[in-house]
């Protein structure tokens, strides 16, 4: 069945009490509208609109980011879900299937919940609401059922006493023939407690033209929407319960799960070790059989078969480490490519870099890649030692089986096979020590009997 989603997202989240509109604050690392086209994604839609109102640049700026093939509609007042829905309009103009249609702030609606629904629209039903029986009915809209056929929804606002009585709600999802639902909505009126354009209308008009709609119903937690700060917060705890869990069934151990933090696209192979205190910002995808110890911050990088990264590790966007590398204590990398069998085990910064096989760079180097204006490559080969404290002033190159003495500044290329050693001669003098110590001794005595 063709599919085609429309995404309400023009709302402006006034209890969010925020200057970024709702659908952009940020859930598991991503926008809730990521989550939003992420569950929409299962149906393979044709087509995905958003509609975008309040914030409507920064809206249509993310949407764009996440899938360029988006369609964003704009609805400069807003006047209700079915006048939202209805801007959706000129996007899906062409389309012959069914529409979809998602609010951006519910980010949990599962893959299979979506697909009971276009089944119940291949099985005959013009128009398929997504229901859930709440603990806590609240201000949702009810759904008035006759036995399996949904007659109409009643808005919270509108609802007499016997109707605030029914606990199945209203999740918003719905699935409907577009061009019908288009026609639908154009029925619609704003003749109601609310002053708005109720798209829950349209089932009570599908209705009284004779054609069928149905419930289909799912679990209250995946209808959660967010509308608070703290309800951002609740969601924030169920997406990673949710992380972990999954994680867990592909294969991955964690002593301490509650204390790891995934982002929406996270990537964990199976045997991989990831112990206490470790978060991923977005874009990681870790191979099979590594170790992420304690403590790591991990953002935009790839961690080959066999990595060790941590503990105190930070790996930032770019970060590409090929099989078996190690990253330890206190090392940050950042837009370089690690080779093979590579070790940068103690308090380094690596940034614009590539690094060969089976390099070591010793504890305390920098690649110094900013020279205030612009940044600037450092290349190192196989098999080099760069020795403790060196200080690698990009751009510069260091040839396959190279050393660099410990405390050099290097600033230009070496040879394969060359030592460079750029630091000051060591100076001795013989019995200076004790001089020195001497004269020092003497001068803080004098110091205390003045005082
Ligand atoms: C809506 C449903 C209600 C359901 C509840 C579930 C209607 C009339 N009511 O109520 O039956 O139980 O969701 O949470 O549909 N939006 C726009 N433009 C607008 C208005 C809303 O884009 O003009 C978007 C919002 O950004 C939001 C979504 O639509 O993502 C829902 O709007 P909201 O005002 O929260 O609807 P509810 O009153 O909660
Ligand atoms: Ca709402």
């Amino acid at each position: 069945m063709k599919t085609a989603l429309i995404i309400l997202a023009a709302g402006k989240g006034s209890r969010m009490n925020s200057d970024l509109p709702k659908v952009l604050h940020p859930l598991g690392g991503a926008p809730l509208l990521a989550h939003a086209m992420q569950a929409g994604a299962a149906v393979n839609p044709e087509r995905t609109v958003v509609v975008a109102g309040h914030g409507a640049a920064l809206v249509r700026r993310a949407a764009l980011g996440l899938d360029d093939t988006v369609r964003v509609a704009e609805q400069t007042e807003q006047l209700g879900t079915a006048h939202a829905a209805a801007q959706a309009r000129e996007a899906l103009n062409g389309f012959d299937g069914t529409a979809i249609v998602l609010f951006g702030d519910t980010p949990f609606v599962r893959p299979e919940t979506l697909g009971a629904m276009t089944e119940a629209r291949r099985t005959g039903h013009d128009v398929v609401i997504l229901g859930f029986e709440a603990a806590d009915p609240g201000r949702y809209g009810r759904l008035v059922m006759a036995g399996d056929s949904l007659e109409r929804i009643v808005e919270f606002k509108d609802a007499s006493d016997a109707e605030r009585q029914i606990s199945l709600c209203n999740s918003g999802v719905l699935a409907c023939d577009a061009a019908l639902l288009f026609d639908l909505i154009s029925a619609i009126s704003n003749d109601n407690a609310a002053g708005e354009y109720y798209l829950t209308d349209v089932v009570g008009l599908a209705r009284a033209r004779g054609l069928s709609a149905t419930a289909v119903t799912c679990d209250e937690s995946e209808t959660l929407g967010i509308n608070t700060r703290a309800e951002l917060a609740g969601a924030e705890a169920a997406f990673q319960a949710r992380a972990r869990a999954a994680a867990f069934e592909n294969g991955v151990t964690m002593p301490a799960p509650d204390t790891v933090h995934f982002a929406l696209d996270t990537v964990v192979g199976r045997d991989t070790v990831i112990e206490p205190n470790v978060v991923f910002g977005p874009g990681v995808t870790i191979e099979s059989g590594a170790t992420i110890r304690a403590f790591s911050h991990l953002e935009g990088c790839h961690v080959a078969r066999g990595g060790i990264v941590g503990p105190y590790a930070r790996l930032r966007p770019g970060a590409e480490l090929s099989e078996d590398v190690r990253i330890g204590n206190f090392v940050e990398v950042k837009n370089a490519r690690i080779g093979e069998g590579t070790k940068v085990n103690h308090l380094s910064y690596i940034g614009d870099a590539t690094l060969g096989r089976g390099t070591n760079v010793g504890a305390g180097t920098i690649t110094c890649n900013y020279d205030g204006v612009m940044k600037h490559h450092t290349h190192i080969g196989d098999g080099v030692f760069i020795g403790s404290n060196t200080m690698l002033v990009a751009p510069v190159h260091i040839g396959d089986q190279a050393m660099t003495g410990s405390g050099s500044v290097i600033t230009s290329d070496v040879e394969p096979e060359a030592l460079a050693l750029a630091r000051a001669p060591q100076v001795e003098k013989p019995g200076m020590a004790t001089k020195l110590f001497n004269m020092l001794r003497a001068k803080k005595a004098q110091q205390q009997r003045g005082s």
